[in-house]
């Protein structure tokens, strides 16, 4: 991967300018500065490696040199206000690479909501949207996405809910990562302009992880909620049915969702 050939391969999608990096702390972090310089729509920065890439939660996502694809494009238009559609922006990322890797591989890959992509209920990406206002306008989003490729993207630290797993893992052979990048950024640019459709909720629906199963939803502000799930409202919120409070929606934000273990039902 180098700047001249992503140019090359990208040049027929229309992206906006592309900046590729060999080692950088975040992608996200630089395409918000590049935003404060004025870039356009759909500029996109990719690295070779993260030394301080960000995850949601104040997490750390660290990317090693030759083993992901660790991306952020620079969203300007398509952008509402509305706190959905600021989600389904989360939701555009993990659906254009889990229905990427169905397209390219026949991988079976869901949607663990709102923006883990699960292979085999192990996480293969992460999806991180950063979002910056003028006043109460949306000034632009910048899409942070993850894909570990190799096994030496797999971060050290295990977690014991999902662990994570790799594409090269999943598939058993060497995956090219610039025609992979290729296929997501083409599926996530045909999505956008359905963004507000119903065919994007029904995509997103689809390929939700845990459908009709019962998991825990724990957030900072409330106590954990258990229910099982029953799709997505119409805004995006995650629609559980609960023992207790019947049918409660869930709205994107920090939550953190896991399955329950051995449940009665
Ligand atoms: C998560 O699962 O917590 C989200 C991880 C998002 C990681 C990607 S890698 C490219 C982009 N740059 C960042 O700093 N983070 C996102």
């Amino acid at each position: 991967m180098d700047q001249a050939s992503l140019e090359k391969i990208l040049s027929d999608l229309h992206l906006g300018p592309v900046r590729y990096l060999q080692t950088i702390g975040s992608t996200n972090e630089f395409a918000a500065r590049w935003v404060s310089q004025g870039a356009p729509d759909l500029a996109l920065v990719v690295a070779d490696e993260q030394t301080a890439g960000r995850g949601r939660q104040g997490h750390r996502w660290y990317t090693q040199p030759g083993s992901a694809l660790a991306i952020s494009l620079i969203l300007r238009s398509h952008l509402s206000p509305k706190e959905s559609s600021i989600g389904r922006l989360t939701a555009l990322g993990a659906l254009a690479v889990s229905s990427t890797l169905y397209k390219l591989y026949g991988v079976d890959a869901k949607i663990k909501w709102p923006n883990d992509v699960l292979v085999n209920g192990r996480k293969i990406c992460g999806v991180l949207v950063e979002t910056y206002w003028l006043g109460d306008q949306v000034h632009a989003s910048v899409l942070g996405i993850g894909v570990n490729v190799s096994h030496a993207a797999i971060p050290p630290v295990v977690d014991l809910t999902f662990p994570a797993t790799s594409l090269e893992q999943v598939l058993d052979h060497p995956v090219e990562r610039t025609h992979l990048l290729h296929e997501i950024l083409a599926e996530l640019l045909a999505w956008r302009d359905q963004l507000e459709s119903d065919r994007f909720l029904q995509q997103w629906q689809k390929l939700l992880a845990f459908i009709n199963e019962w998991v825990i939803v724990t957030s900072e502000r409330n106590s954990p909620l258990e229910g099982r799930i029953l799709g997505l409202r119409a805004d995006g919120a995650l629609q559980l049915l609960t023992r207790d409070a019947g049918q409660v929606a869930v709205k994107f934000g920090e939550v953190h969702l896991r399955p329950v273990d051995n449940h009665p039902e």
